[in-house]
């Protein structure tokens, strides 16, 4: 499926209500929210790395990239770092609160290229967000792909969001989950790596770069250091996807605020591979 096929209607914020919310780490939190239309609820579509606009009447509205995987419909799931009016605002409310959502909008990740693939992803920090949603989906799709390695770089065990959850999916045996935190802490009990996201490219094994796919999230000054990396293993730079949400508006090409160069962030994107990258400089 295509995001183009998952059109509804992009215009028309939806009342949406928050059925859960806690705190992932200091001004994180999740939120899950789901249509009040059950019918509409489980029948939304939308592909990962897709986002929504979200918006409060007589605040204002702000994009949000969807945490949640559309293989298991009904909720949609999102992880809000307060910064700005709307998100202070969003954090006022309490569950059974009804907001409003429009979307989904931008391109996805380009999942028909990762089949039967390995695929290589890794995140920074709050750029798990997104990746958390292709995450599950390949998951729940395993029999599709080869070899699933999960690369996570947080600044320390307390930064690590969904900790809990990516410490006990680390003991699959369909994934290899990777962890590295700069500064361990508090937590003397932190068994995985200490360091940057880019040292635990030595623990992956050989891959063939030809069947290799690469899926990146993260802040900006981590793009150049693990794409130099993915770049040493030779993956080809069309099978380098990263998603890049920045200074988005409307949503639907009209403001003119994510435009850089002559692409549109949210409707080029925000998903674009590294080869889109050396030919927009100003991408990352
Ligand atoms: S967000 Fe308005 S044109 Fe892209």
């Amino acid at each position: 499926m295509t995001a183009s096929e998952t059109y509804q209607n992009p215009f028309i914020p939806e009342p949406v209500r928050i059925v859960h919310q806690r705190d992932l780490i200091k001004d994180h939190r999740f939120f899950q929210i789901r249509h009040i239309d059950m019918q509409r609820a489980m029948s939304f579509q939308y592909m990962p790395g897709q986002f929504i606009m979200l918006s409060l009447p007589g605040v204002g509205e702000a994009p949000f990239c969807i945490a949640s995987t559309p293989s298991r419909p009904g909720i949609l799931e999102l992880g809000i770092r307060k910064v700005g009016k709307v998100t202070e605002a969003l954090y006022q409310k309490v569950d059974n609160d009804v907001i409003f959502m429009r979307g989904p909008y931008g391109n996805c990740f380009k999942i028909d290229q990762m089949k039967h693939k390995d695929i290589v992803m890794v995140a920074g920090g709050l750029g798990v967000m997104p990746l958390r949603s292709i995450l599950y989906y390949v998951l729940d799709n395993r029999d599709d792909f080869d070899r699933f390695f999960f690369l996570y770089g947080a600044r320390s065990p307390d930064m690590m969001l969904f900790k809990e959850e990516f410490l006990q999916l680390a003991k699959r045996r369909d994934i290899e989950c990777l962890y590295a935190v700069e500064k361990v802490g508090d937590e003397k009990d932190w068994a995985h790596h200490t360091g940057m996201v880019t040292a635990l490219f030595k623990d992956l094994p050989e891959l063939d770069p030809l069947k290799t796919n690469a899926v990146i999230c993260g802040p900006p000054v981590m793009y150049k250091f693990v794409i130099q990396e993915l770049l040493k293993l030779k993956i080809p730079k069309n099978q380098i996807q990263m998603t890049l949400e920045r200074r988005m508006k409307c949503g639907i090409g009209k403001c003119g605020h994510c435009v850089l160069e002559n692409l549109y962030t949210c409707i080029d994107g925000p998903v674009f591979t590294y080869w889109d990258t050396l030919h927009f400089r100003e991408l990352i």
